[in-house]
């Protein structure tokens, strides 16, 4: 099999990557970053499949992921967050491949007091989420079959720039933060989110073909907000930094963000036979491994 994933440079390729590596798989596995397959240019696109032999599965992993940037260049956000996915599934159509296409919490509005499921509705409030909510849905129209969707939130990674190195770089810069505590849901780390992966795509459920198109959602277990993961990443890491915290409004961006995107998980778990597990456990994870 010929498994091809987009997005090598990013937080969830180079987690997929490093677990590939570590292990032998019977598939072929061809990582690809912008360089090689730009999904901000449709022709790009085009170019990069006619000339390389069919895939049977298609990993995208990349995305357009500077939430507040996005405000300001929605047209690009687009093109790489929604036509470019209606592109891939136009092409995982014509080459009978499975398309496996990672999506984000911020579709919902985040006014709910549960967490969200799959059916709920979707209503996002900033220009990411609306992008990624045109490329979800433009996806299972081009691929009403052999396609899955999966919703992660709040990705952090030992790779490039997200919440968890952040706080690890302030918090020794300097003596007191300021984090917000009315955003509530449940962190991901990207190794976790990873393996999910290479088991659902060694799975019988996704490789049978002509299955509907169904999402799923896939972050760690537990129940959070910033300011309580703070505490914890320097309560691990031993760093001394008095954390305060703030609401939303005290600290105003340019994209809004929803308030409670916590996400159930059973439908993943139950199909793909996963243990999710919970995030105090893969943050420790993650500091055993950087
Ligand atoms: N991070 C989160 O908290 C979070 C939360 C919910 C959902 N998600 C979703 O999870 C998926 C993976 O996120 P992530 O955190 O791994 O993202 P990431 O670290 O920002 O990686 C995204 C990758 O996409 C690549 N990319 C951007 N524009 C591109 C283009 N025009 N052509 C080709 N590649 C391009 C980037 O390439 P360069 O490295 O060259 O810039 C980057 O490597 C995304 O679908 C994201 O929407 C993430």
């Amino acid at each position: 099999m010929r498994i091809l994933v987009t997005g090598k440079n990013g937080q969830l390729g180079r987690s997929l990557h490093k677990l590939v590596s570590e292990k032998k798989y019977d598939n072929e596995f061809i990582f690809v970053g912008r360089e090689e397959l730009d999904l901000s240019s449709e022709s790009g696109i085009n170019h990069y499949f006619d000339n390389n032999d069919k895939f049977d599965i298609i990993i995208n992993c990349a995305a357009y992921t500077q939430v507040d940037k996005a405000e300001q260049e929605a047209e690009l956000a687009n093109q790489i967050n929604h036509l470019a996915v209606k592109q891939l599934a136009s092409i995982a159509n014509k080459q009978q491949a499975k398309l496996m296409h990672i999506s984000t919490d911020y579709v919902f509005d985040g006014e709910s007091d549960k967490p969200y499921k799959e059916t709920d509705k979707t209503n996002p409030i900033n220009v990411y989420g609306k992008t990624k909510l045109a490329g979800e849905k433009a996806l299972q129209e081009t691929m009403p079959t052999d396609a899955i969707i999966i919703r992660t939130s709040w990705m952090y990674s030992e790779y490039g720039n997200n919440f968890v190195s952040t706080m690890l770089r302030l918090g020794k810069e300097r003596d007191e933060l300021n984090v917000v505590s009315d955003q509530i849901g449940s962190p991901t780390y990207a190794t976790d989110l990873a393996s999910a992966i290479l088991e659902i795509i060694k799975s019988k459920e996704f490789r049978e073909e002509n299955q509907t198109t169904q999402i799923y959602h896939y972050s760690n277990e537990g129940e959070i907000n910033w300011y309580e993961f703070a505490k914890e990443i320097f309560k691990i890491a031993k760093v001394d930094c008095k954390v305060n915290p703030i609401t939303t409004q005290q600290y105003p961006t340019p994209a809004k963000r929803p308030k409670n995107t916590l996400m159930n998980k059973d439908k993943i778990a139950e199909i793909f036979n996963l243990k999710i597990i919970n995030w105090k456990k893969s943050l420790g994870g993650y500091f055993q491994s950087i």
